[in-house]
């Protein structure tokens, strides 16, 4: 984009909030933030992550919207304007972060399609006449022969990806903020019929007292660490989802009202995901450590079991197929915007290239769950593109954001937070302090002690 033309920007107020809660609010919040939760023990986990998401995960979602806004550029090209040095490294392995990440969320995308039609096959007529254990069986096996399907586990990530090229093309505003409208109340309203459901079945009270009554024995250094990454995935923050995001926001927004009102919408879709899952999980049968299949498993199960449950399950899943796509877009758009502001590359051109590249990148990661792959240090394949994303990638590129904003572009930053003093931010001095000391201090020693303690 040549430097004289107006940047892109959202339509006002709620198209910022739509876009960057769009972005958060995804698979993450369902499918990645249920079975970690399940993985890290439950409750325990739950309020570490919670302490996580408002203390760090805001501070740095303020500091991400207000290099872009300043900047008006890319992840990369913000830091060669603001400051130049080594810093657009930082940036950069935001975008590398983007490939990586976006090459695995294609699969889990295209593993929504499927169940959107098995809804309404025979897979609900079986399961809802089976005992409730044996149905928990059922919806295991039937999880199982899909991911081992290779040619359609690829064909529907080629499909999701599709999608996802062809929104980005059209380009940003416009494409997203259209699909988020209806989207939010929507997930909303079916996870309270969910949560309704489970917690009437026989059985769920365990589920709940996994899920919200915390065993502090079971606090150690793997749930921080987990934690942490979940935090940074679920709010897409750590490689400069957010900056370019915020790069489009009008200079009379209020950033951190934006950041706290994108984190309370998106930690209230992945609380509500755990209540109706934990109480599933069970009540079914499901062992809460099932992995990336827990999602998958569980709602399935459960929605063979309610009335109208063809209907519900049909909806939820092309629900679930949304939210990843609004978050898929917003992947694919650090990468565009990168090769477009830097590279000079078309819009369509930079859409196609990458979005098939990374395509071609998430093959393995699609192939990994399918029996005979096989895994590296224990990990699927799938898993380990996640894993080093989420957990070290992500908190990594947080800890370097918040070190910027907090001793390299204090002034500017503070100007940018307030408008240049056109407003108040209450907590200006406290969200100085948590940039510049307590988000780094907190990230190097979660990290230091998961990897002292191997
Ligand atoms: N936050 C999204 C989710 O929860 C995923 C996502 C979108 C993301 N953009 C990101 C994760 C940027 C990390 C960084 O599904």
């Amino acid at each position: 984009m040549s430097n004289g033309e107006q940047r892109e920007q959202w339509s006002g107020r709620l198209g910022l909030i739509l876009a960057a809660a769009g972005s958060a609010v995804g698979l993450g919040n369902i499918w990645r933030f249920s079975y970690i939760t399940g993985e890290m023990g439950g409750a325990a986990f739950l309020l570490v992550y919670l302490i996580v998401i408002f203390v760090i995960g805001v501070s740095v979602m303020v500091a991400e919207f207000s290099i872009g806004r300043a900047a008006q550029r890319n992840a990369v090209g913000s830091f060669k304007v603001l400051k130049g040095g080594a810093w657009p490294i930082v940036g950069w392995m935001g975008v590398i972060a983007g490939f990586m990440i976006l090459s695995f969320y294609g699969v889990i995308g295209g593993w929504t399609t499927p169940y959107i039609f098995k809804s309404f096959g025979s897979m609900m007529q079986q399961m809802s006449g089976a005992e409730i254990k044996a149905a928990g069986d059922m919806a295991g096996e039937l999880f199982g022969g899909f991911v081992s399907n290779s040619v359609q586990v690829i064909a529907y990530q080629a499909a999701f990806m599709l999608v996802t090229i062809l929104v980005i093309a059209k380009g940003v505003a416009g494409g997203i903020e259209r699909c988020c409208k209806w989207l939010m109340p929507g997930l909303f309203v079916i996870l309270i019929v969910l949560i309704i459901r489970a917690v009437t079945l026989e059985g769920s009270g365990a589920g709940l007292a996994f899920y919200l009554q915390p065993d502090f024995s079971k606090l150690n250094a793997s749930v921080f660490f987990a934690a942490l990454g979940q935090a940074f995935f679920t709010l897409s923050l750590g490689m400069g989802c957010m900056i370019t995001y915020g790069s489009y926001i009008g200079k009379n927004e209020k950033l951190p009202v934006s950041a706290a009102q994108v984190a309370v919408l998106d930690t209230s879709v992945a609380f509500l995901a755990g209540l109706a899952i934990f109480p599933i999980v069970f009540a079914f049968g499901i062992p809460p450590s099932s992995g990336p299949g827990l999602t998958f498993i569980s709602l399935p199960a459960c929605f063979s079991h309610m009335p109208g449950g063809s209907f519900w399950s049909g909806l939820f899943f092309l629900l679930l197929f949304m939210a990843g796509l609004t978050s898929a877009i917003s992947l694919l758009e650090v990468v565009v915007a990168y090769f477009r502001d830097e590279l000079g590359w078309s819009r369509p051109k930079a859409t196609w290239i990458l979005g098939t590249v990374i395509f071609l990148i998430g093959i393995p990661s699609a192939l990994s769950l399918g029996g005979n792959f096989p895994t590296i240090m224990g990990l699927s394949f799938l898993d380990l593109m996640d894993k080093t994303t989420a957990n070290f990638l992500l908190p990594l590129g947080g800890l370097f954001i918040s070190l910027f904003v907090g001793w390299v572009w204090l002034d500017g930053a503070r100007k940018e937070v307030t408008n240049h003093g056109k407003i108040e931010f209450a907590l200006l001095g406290a969200w100085v302090w948590v940039c510049r000391v307590i988000a780094p201090v907190a990230i190097a020693f979660i990290f230091y002690n998961k990897v002292v303690g191997f």
